[in-house]
């Protein structure tokens, strides 16, 4: 189900360096799993906007997005009591019915904000789950209270990437023996994924990025090839398993 309504802007704040976190309340019932995003018709812009569900619940749902461009740039001028546009309900995302009880997280970047959505299933599935997020700087760094506050095994890291010794979330994630984890979820930029299914001992699952449209599969724009044949990245996508993908 995917629905297209008018959401009332609850709050718009800057949280990190160029973040901002948007608070829209409305109609939530289409969305169903952590992983999902929604398609966001900024005023002016003809194209939608694809932004990750950073946090959801019965009235409303939080983005937490990048001013990377002129969208973005809109969205972060606009104020409470405005109104935007959403269609919500899309995409693939993770899956909580793996047969998993301590999944390892990894986030980079932006993509730890559907991460933190993710996490707040897995603690109410009592999962015992170990988080990995790195960031550029101190001054990127998002959702670090919220994170902590619920797994006592997190680790948030700052990868300067011209700071000589630095540790990466590969690194980390190294670091851990098949009994520190059963499977595992990763968001973030491309290389970091790859990596992270090169290094991690178990199955699990990547959000993937691409340019988007319509959001809902039919433009095709997003489609790119898997080792189970091409798929929409909007549609079958973000949230694909490791080894369905072809890099
Ligand atoms: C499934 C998905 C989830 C995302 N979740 C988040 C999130 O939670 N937080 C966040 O900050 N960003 C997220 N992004 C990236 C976000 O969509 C882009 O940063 C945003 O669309 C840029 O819009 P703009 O107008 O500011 O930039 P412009 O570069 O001016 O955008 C021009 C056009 O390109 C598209 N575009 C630009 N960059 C991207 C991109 N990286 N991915 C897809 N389309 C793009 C825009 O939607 C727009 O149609 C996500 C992207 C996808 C595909
Ligand atoms: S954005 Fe249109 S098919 Fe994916």
């Amino acid at each position: 189900m995917k629905i297209r309504d008018n959401y009332v802007i609850k709050q718009n704040q800057r949280i990190a360096k160029d973040v901002y976190e948007m608070i829209l309340v409305g109609d939530t019932s289409a969305i169903q799993s952590p992983g999902e995003f929604v398609n966001v018709y900024v005023p002016g812009k003809f194209l939608p906007r694809p932004i990750s569900v950073a946090y959801s619940d019965e009235e409303s749902l939080c983005l937490a997005y990048k001013v990377v461009g002129e969208g973005t740039e809109i969205m972060s001028q606009m104020v409470p009591g405005e109104v935007l546009t959403v269609l919500t309900g899309l995409g693939n995302g993770f899956d909580l019915d793996v047969p998993s009880e301590k999944p390892v997280l990894i986030g980079g970047g932006m993509g730890v904000a559907p991460l933190y959505k993710l996490a707040v299933e897995l603690k109410k599935r009592k999962k015992e789950a170990t988080i990995i997020t790195g960031f550029r700087s101190e001054e990127d760094i998002i959702y670090y209270e919220q994170l902590n506050q619920l797994f006592p095994n997190f680790v948030t890291l700052e990868q300067a990437p011209l700071k000589k010794g630095v540790r990466l979330v590969t690194d980390i994630l190294k670091d851990l023996s098949e009994s520190d984890y059963d499977y595992f979820y990763a968001c973030g930029p491309k290389p970091m994924l790859k990596a992270v299914c090169d290094i991690a001992l178990t199955d699990g699952e990547v959000s993937l990025e691409s340019r988007m449209a319509c959001g809902v599969g039919q433009c095709k724009c997003c489609s790119i090839e898997t080792n189970d044949g091409m798929k929409t990245l909007c549609k079958d996508g973000p949230v694909l398993k490791k080894n369905m993908v072809r890099w």
